[in-house]
């Protein structure tokens, strides 16, 4: 059986932002390869594992591997990086913290004097990667290098995970150990890591068309509405069990498909709860409008401060969301 934790450590220090998912993909599909008939990916970088059954129905779960990402837009004479956002970026919670290049090249993200910290501007952000001057940086980082928080998974008391880019390689964690130990079943089964979902949902978007598939279940995180003072009032919490998605601002679940997965976790006697996620989509977005459409759901972990450097999830969640895309294997109609 696969480790969770020891998964996830790895694949959070993988470096995938959006368009670069290639390092995430290596070790994914040495993971994924003893658990299916076929691995391969696409142009835009999905990696696909495809797992044969019986024929009945294709199935496509989907977890996406990219991560949010600053990129090198402008190297000023004194050393310092200005960049741009891959993906969406709380600018207001990012300065303070430490982020990695692809080469290993450490920065500090921080503010200009001027800026207003409570509303600061992309262009109030810079990174300082304790150049002495623009000649030395230039030799660390070059225009369009993409740097990565830089932040150690860790246990926390009580049954949680700190980690970064939990969103969404917490997901690809799922599916991996869902993959294992999965008896042959009536439907084909495809495992989709999709590429650049945090820049509106893209690599879903050619992996569903690519494969056509009759059932589509996107695993992502979702907002856990257990913290103090939120304000959206979000029912979702921690050690809630899986949730199972009715709605977000990209997809209306199908409302069978939302029956059918209440129906086997409450007869498989899988802890889950509903989810209504008022901001953010999932890859479910782009799957359930391809083609004449497909019968789409989507299985969401909890997940304390998204997009946060470090973000907190809890592993019993995370095992009701394993149990739960187990048993969705078997979904039919
Ligand atoms: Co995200
Ligand atoms: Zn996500």
């Amino acid at each position: 059986m696969l480790n969770v934790f020891e998964t996830q450590q790895k694949l959070a220090a993988a470096f995938g932002p959006s368009g670069q998912e290639n390092d995430v993909a290596n070790i994914i599909a040495e993971l994924a390869k003893p658990f299916a008939d076929e691995v391969y990916t696409d142009r835009l970088g999905n990696l696909i594992a495809c797992k044969k059954g019986e024929g009945q129905a294709k199935v496509m779960f989907s977890a996406h591997m990219d991560s949010l990402g600053l990129i090198v837009t402008h190297i000023d004479e004194n050393g310092f990086l200005w960049f741009s956002n891959i993906g969406g970026l709380a600018l207001w919670r990012i300065y303070g913290s430490v982020v990695r290049f692809r080469n290993g090249t450490r920065g500090i993200v921080f503010i200009h004097g001027k800026a207003d910290p409570k509303e600061p501007k992309l262009s109030d952000l810079y990174i300082d990667i304790g150049a002495k001057d623009e000649t030395s940086a230039r030799k660390k980082v070059q225009i369009g290098d993409v740097a990565v928080f830089d932040q150690p998974a860790f246990l926390m008391g009580d049954g949680l995970l700190a980690s970064p880019y939990l969103d969404d390689r917490i997901a690809c964690v799922i599916l991996l150990a869902a993959m294992q130990e999965l008896p042959k079943t009536a439907n084909d089964l495809y495992f989709v890591f999709s590429s650049q979902e945090e820049l509106g949902i893209r690599g879903a978007k050619t992996a569903a068309y690519g494969i056509d598939p009759d059932y589509g279940i996107a695993v992502d995180v979702t907002t856990s509405g257990d913290i103090p003072k939120y304000k959206p009032k979000m029912e979702c919490k921690l050690h809630g069990g899986a949730a199972i998605k009715i709605m977000d601002a990209s997809v209306i679940c199908h409302p069978h498909v939302v029956q059918w997965l209440e129906d086997v976790a409450d007869r498989e006697g899988i802890l889950h709860q509903r989810e209504i996620l008022q901001q953010g989509g999932t890859d479910a977005g782009a799957i359930h409008v391809t083609r004449s459409g497909v019968y789409t759901g989507a299985i969401s972990i909890p997940t304390r401060y998204i997009h946060n450097p470090v973000e907190i999830c809890a592993l019993d969640d995370v095992d009701a969301c394993i149990r739960l895309v187990r048993a969705a294997c078997d979904i039919s109609l």
